[in-house]
């Protein structure tokens, strides 16, 4: 398909492609030599009969450091459409979320299988999130299930997508070339690039934090000097990569999908709109595997606050303060001596959504928190170990150990996460998640 013709395989074509390296690069990349112009951005005429374009993912004047774009060089410009028709959100909502914030603190199992032919965008679901769409601030958490390459194109005017494979693989083609991601990897698509997004397995099922506010950066490291945590040379970007002859075009159209504040909008070009044979600039996908993160922790006693396993954050209005940060618990060892070794009782100000791709977590090891599902601490609700994981933990041996067979992310934001209606009336919504904190036992002795 997309003009890969017969015996067309996406594992194949994932397995031969080549990437760009560098976070927050000023990238380039050309299809076809000469297409890029040298020395200027937009010549009388650009070379090989491009048209010229700027994507613009911050204001024109945000300060140099925080300032993301890209200039493409295009067949036809984007700006060749016809209008625009309100399509279907599916089971896809944006911020603001109106219900009620429910303190309550909730696990889901994995979404149920469904119906075949469901492509990615089909198959968003959204759990929640805060903010507001239009007004560019806070955040929303969507999970996937595909069982269906896409036919048709998405871009989404609202945020940037960062997308967390937990089953099944994903080839993505974007406006600046193509990426491929299996579970362990993430892919973060910037706001506005259109993409096309098919499973490399026939399904594929994962997760979505969508950041409506500041693009994600790598954090500040501080005292931990200048490297660590997520290394930036390994994210990579794509390498220049267009659809012209495109099938789909030749048969009447693309239908092209925008989410644009908060709601899903078509049209039907008549070419594909992943036509660019050019471009540079930094506002560009990546994909990184997240088992390339250098994981800081103590090497004395307590842990330090789960902030030290940040790969991305979303700065907000206030420094320090993110509208979402996302985060990974991934394979360490723990040495701390006198120690409470897995992630301690607490109460956050922020709001937290964990997943897992993998493998178990530390602080659940009495069952329920698996691949595929989720759980949300929403501002100030308290939680933390599992009754099984707390006997454990606060009775064990201590000698270094390692944690080594799981993969935990969390999307950390400044506010509540507000559910949708769907997320508390699903099948999957576990009904006695409260019951992992029953029977902690009284072990005061003081009175
Ligand atoms: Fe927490």
């Amino acid at each position: 398909m997309h003009g890969d013709g017969a015996g067309y395989s996406p594992r194949k074509t994932a397995a031969a492609l080549t990437y760009l390296h560098g976070f927050g690069n000023e990238h380039s990349s050309e299809a076809v030599p000469g297409a890029l112009p040298e020395g200027r951005n937009s010549p009388q005429r650009a070379p090989l009969g491009l048209y010229a374009e700027q994507v613009s993912g911050t204001a024109f004047t945000q300060p140099r450091a925080d300032n993301r774009r890209s200039w493409l060089y295009r067949v036809r410009p984007s700006a060749a459409h016809p209008a625009l028709t309100r399509t279907d959100n599916g089971a896809l909502a944006s911020a603001p979320f109106t219900a009620e914030p429910d303190p309550n603190r909730m696990r889901w199992d994995p979404l149920p299988e469904p119906a075949q032919g469901t492509d990615f965008l089909a198959g968003l679901w959204t759990l929640g999130g805060n903010g507001d769409a239009a007004t560019r601030t806070g955040m929303a958490v969507h999970l996937y299930h595909a069982n269906a390459p896409m036919e048709r194109v998405f871009g989404n005017a609202d945020g940037e997508l960062l997308i967390v494979p937990e089953r099944g693989g994903l080839l993505v083609r974007t406006e600046f070339g193509l990426l491929a991601a299996d579970p362990g990897e993430v892919l973060l698509v910037p706001r506005g690039v259109r993409m096309r997004v098919e499973p490399l397995d026939g399904t594929a099922r994962g997760y979505v934090c969508e950041n409506y506010g500041h693009p994600f950066r790598l954090p500040e490291l501080g005292p931990i000097g200048a490297n660590g945590l997520a290394n930036a040379r390994d994210f990579r970007a794509p390498v220049a990569a267009y659809e012209e002859d495109d099938d789909a075009a030749r048969e009447g159209g693309v239908e092209v999908v925008t989410k644009y504040c908060g709601n899903l909008w078509r049209a039907v070009y008549d070419h594909s709109p992943l036509d660019v044979v050019a471009w540079h600039g930094n506002h560009v996908p990546y994909v990184y595997d997240l088992r390339r993160f250098n994981v800081i922790g103590s090497i004395s006693y307590d842990h330090p606050d789960p902030s030290v396993f940040t790969v991305l954050t979303a700065p907000s209005d206030t420094p320090g303060l993110a509208g979402v940060d996302f985060v990974v618990f991934a394979p360490r060892w723990l040495v701390g001596e006198d120690t409470f070794r897995p992630p301690y009782f607490h109460r956050n100000v922020m709001s937290e959504y964990m997943g897992l791709i993998e493998g178990g977590y530390d602080a659940k090891t009495g069952g329920g928190f698996v691949p595929g599902g989720g759980s949300l601490h929403s501002m100030m609700s308290a939680h933390g170990p599992d009754r099984a994981t707390y006997e454990r933990a606060s009775t064990v041996e201590l000698a270094p150990s390692k944690v080594e067979d799981g993969l935990a992310f969390m999307f950390e934001t400044r506010w509540p996460v507000v559910t949708t209606g769907r997320a508390v009336t699903a099948g999957h919504l576990q009904r006695d998640y409260d019951g992992v904190w029953r029977g902690l036992e009284r072990h005061f002795t003081g009175g």
